[in-house]
């Protein structure tokens, strides 16, 4: 059975029944519907209901403000058509699926660890995994209420092989679950790809990826992909870790790949004795102090915790004025 959805003033899209949400069920009709995150911490895909019924999956998702649900605001990934409806929502082509986005009956194959509390995740799904370098998946970790967005770390490629850098996040449900309660030769659906922080192969411009924590995932995808488009001179990557035993960049590159870019690994909380001498501090103040502007020569790539992406935004938006479309990012809600 379908839904069918009408945008005020706009096009109409059917939605599957069994759509978990109208974001996903827009996003695979191939609808311009607004969004970042995808799981409700973003408030990108905000839209007003003008008639029909919907069913508000996650009510306190944070991507709302209390005033703005009070003023009848809904979230379409947080929002499941339960009949026919109406919408008022500003769609936008930046936004239409690139590659269509699929859910796929996926087996974990491996889990390697990376650095403590880190590992990379192999799934395999049948059929090519296709997705751009950067984006992401969005996954129900067994028995955790809602989905969790987790970046693919490799390559598109034909033997239907899907990685994820995840991080086990202290007292996190989902995170955890994906170490503890899926092991391998267990089954899990992934929903993907999403998401716009994705390598963009039209121009010739310096590769700049920053990824903090968890966020060298999409990153090192980013990177790679670069270096195989033969961009070996301008690929960089500034990974930020507390210590030096979190980074896991070297983990995640092959020797040949690690000689071919520029490597800046930045720890925060590395102890004064140990010998480090590479560089310390927040991975935004690094990235100001080492790259050669003018800013017009990069593409900037960044995916990691929210203080991370907003110092970054700081530094290229109100500081170096670079413009909005050489900068990528995912925040990791
Ligand atoms: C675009 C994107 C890409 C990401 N990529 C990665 C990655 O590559 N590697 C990685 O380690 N992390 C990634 N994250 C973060 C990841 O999705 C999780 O937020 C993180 O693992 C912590 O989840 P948790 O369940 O352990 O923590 P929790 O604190 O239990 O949950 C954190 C998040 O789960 C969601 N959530 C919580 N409760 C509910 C509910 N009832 N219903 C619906 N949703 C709920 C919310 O989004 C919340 O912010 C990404 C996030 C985003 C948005
Ligand atoms: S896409 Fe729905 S809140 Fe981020």
């Amino acid at each position: 059975m379908k839904h069918r959805i009408q945008i005020e003033g706009g096009d109409g899209f059917d939605v599957s029944a069994d759509e978990d949400s109208l974001l996903r069920g827009a996003l695979r009709a191939g609808v311009g519907f607004p969004y970042e995150c995808g799981v409700g911490g973003c408030g990108n895909c905000r839209f007003d209901l003008v008639s029909g019924e919907m069913e508000t999956l996650w009510p306190e998702a944070p991507g709302l403000s209390e005033r703005e649900r009070k003023r009848g605001k809904r979230l379409a990934c947080q929002s499941r058509p339960l009949g026919d409806c109406v919408v008022r929502v500003r769609c936008a082509d930046e936004y239409r699926p690139v590659v269509p986005t699929r859910r796929l009956q996926a087996v974990l194959t491996e889990r390697r660890e990376v650095a403590p509390g880190m590992a990379e995740l192999t799934f395999t799904a049948p059929g090519p995994a296709t997705f751009l370098p950067g984006q992401y998946a969005v996954f129900h970790p067994p028995g955790v209420e809602g989905p969790r967005a987790y970046s693919m770390s490799n390559l598109p490629n034909a033997n239907g092989e899907w990685r994820f850098v995840v991080r086990r996040m202290p007292g996190g449900k989902g995170s955890n679950a994906m170490f503890d309660a899926l092991a391998p030769g267990d089954a899990l659906t992934i929903d993907g790809p999403y998401g716009n922080a994705y390598l963009r192969e039209d121009n010739e411009r310096e590769v700049v990826c920053v990824g903090g924590g968890s966020g060298v995932g999409p990153v090192v995808s980013v990177a790679r992909a670069a270096l195989k488009l033969g961009r070996e001179k301008g690929v960089h990557i500034f990974e930020g870790a507390r210590t030096r035993a979190d980074l896991c960049v070297p983990a995640l590159l092959t020797e040949r790949e690690m000689a071919a870019l520029n490597y800046i690994p930045v720890l925060s909380s590395e102890p004064e004795d140990s010998g480090w001498s590479g560089a310390r501090g927040f991975v935004h103040a690094q990235v100001e102090q080492s790259l050669q502007l003018p800013v017009e020569h990069h593409e900037f790539y960044f995916a990691g915790p929210p203080p991370m992406i907003e110092a970054m935004q700081d530094l290229l938006v109100m500081r170096w004025k670079a413009p909005h479309a050489q900068i990528h990012f995912d925040k990791f809600f």
